[in-house]
């Protein structure tokens, strides 16, 4: 990132954040980042962060989705402290350890389904997907894994075999897989079969199932597993038509087809409710958590069917460094917070009134094109024509770069790279949430009116 070019375009102090740009492109490959604006961050606390140069954002991005309780959440702060000081961890491959079986036994509590389940950890959404795929793939005896075009399930290898928002000519270079059948997501606002999917949500589930009826039938007898995300995310926000998880989890029931709930960024109490899923009554197999899970600390978990995870053999599921007990101790905390605090009321109501607050502003801002909610899982698309709902990538990163200069962190994603994306800690108070609005209300001003240059294009890389 050419840091000083962008320094010519705010008035911000940088050269702080510079030098570690500067250092970070000559030790770390690009591989590791989508970079957005010329920042490092430094320090955190509740809703707020900071930067190397002192300047204060409201964060609106949370690490992507990773900060549902805050940064520094109290409690979970005292849970890592008291572990550290007790045990950082030993390995629970040899031995045994209350903590991991203690989070196990919180998240079978949690997540929906009455059968016997179990509970299974590692470090990020990309290995929980694999895991979780490995033991479909186990107990089914069958190699085919139906999943999404636009989804984005992580970089391990099997992940990133079904990982779709990747160009499938470098994704076959690095990790060929001819066992993973892509199909369409049914997105309402814009589908490959021209289907009004808000005003006939049956029509375009119709058209989403004839596909994955298609490729059961192709591949009968050889599926192992369906993973689908609740609600898209990187792919734009998208929310499925109601009736589409439900008929999913009738054929996979049908066919013997283990139903994995991707839940890495729509989890842990973000949409409203504890689990995405649980908006369309559907009880999956198995759910694969992570981001939020360890309230700032690296662990994912796959929660299900005990029958479906007790089917692979030892050891594969082992890590050095499984159901770590400080990443352990955070994420049962993070769930007391989630629980005590009352977080998914919150994250519904502040949704709610993050999505009118955009509905509002649709007449003034024509190129918002659509607004997407279900609690604080939020994307707002930004488009050049509301009729043709054309895609406005370079209006969206305007928009980011001037929340950016305003002191809102928010950043892009989707397909297209044209919808914003809005996921504040469910904790915000009120008086950030309306500081955040007050910002943003801005940032939208400058952008429609020719405030914030096109030179910022050249230099935001962005999804
Ligand atoms: C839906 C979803 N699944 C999986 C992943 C991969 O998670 P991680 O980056 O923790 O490996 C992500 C990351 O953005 C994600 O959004």
């Amino acid at each position: 990132m050419d840091w000083k070019a962008l320094a010519a375009y705010t008035d911000k102090p940088i050269a702080r954040s510079g030098e570690i740009i500067e250092r970070e492109e000559r030790v770390l490959p690009k591989a590791v980042a989508i970079k957005y604006f010329p920042m490092a961050i430094e320090r955190g606390r509740g809703s707020l962060v900071w930067d190397a140069d002192g300047n204060r954002y409201i964060d609106f991005l949370t690490s992507a989705a990773v900060y549902n309780v805050g940064h520094g959440h109290p409690a979970v702060v005292e849970a890592v402290r008291e572990q550290v000081g007790k045990l950082q961890n030993y390995t629970i491959v040899y031995f045994y350890n209350d903590r991991p079986v203690r989070l196990a036994e919180r998240l079978i509590e949690t997540t929906p389904g009455t059968f016997a389940k179990k509970a299974a950890f590692a470090f990020s959404g990309s290995d929980g997907v694999d895991g979780a795929i490995r033991a479909a793939r186990s107990f089914t005896g069958r190699r085919q894994v139906l999943c999404f075009k636009n989804a984005y399930h992580g970089m391990t290898t099997i992940s990133l075999s079904v990982t779709a928002i990747v160009g499938r000519e470098i994704r076959e270079r690095v990790c060929p897989d001819r066992n993973v059948v892509f199909l369409e997501y049914p997105d309402p606002y814009r589908n490959s079969w021209g289907i009004d999917g808000y005003g006939d949500p049956e029509a375009l589930t119709e058209a989403a199932m004839k596909e994955v009826e298609e490729a059961l039938a192709r591949h009968r007898g050889d599926v192992a597993a369906l993973l689908i995300e609740p609600a898209q995310g990187d792919g734009g926000m998208i929310f499925p038509p109601r009736p589409f998880m439900r008929r999913l989890r009738e054929v996979t029931e049908r066919e013997g087809v283990v139903f994995i709930d991707e839940e890495v960024q729509t989890g842990m109490g973000r949409s409203g409710r504890w689990w995405a899923i649980e908006h369309d009554d559907v009880v999956p197999d198995l759910i694969v958590s992570a981001k939020a899970l360890g309230g700032g600390l690296p662990i994912s978990a796959i929660v299900g069917r005990a029958d479906i995870l007790d089917d692979l053999p030892s050891p594969l599921l082992a890590y050095t460094h499984t159901g770590h007990a400080v990443s352990c101790a955070a994420a049962e905390a993070t769930l007391s917070v989630i629980r005590d605090e009352k977080l998914t009321e919150k994250a519904e109501e502040k949704g709610r009134r993050l999505a009118d607050w955009f509905r509002r502003r649709a007449e003034r801002f024509p190129f918002i094109g659509d607004i997407r909610q279900r609690g604080l899982l939020m994307g707002v698309e930004i488009v050049s024509d509301r009729e043709k709902k054309s895609p406005d990538k370079a209006m969206a990163l305007k928009i980011s770069w001037a929340a950016w200069e305003r002191g809102l962190l928010l950043i892009t994603f989707g397909r297209d790279g044209n919808v914003l994306r809005l996921a504040p800690p469910l904790n915000i108070s009120e008086e950030l949430f309306l500081e955040a609005l007050d910002r943003l209300e801005g940032a939208l001003d400058d952008a429609s009116s020719g405030r914030v240059p096109d030179g910022i294009l050249t230099h935001l890389q962005g999804w």
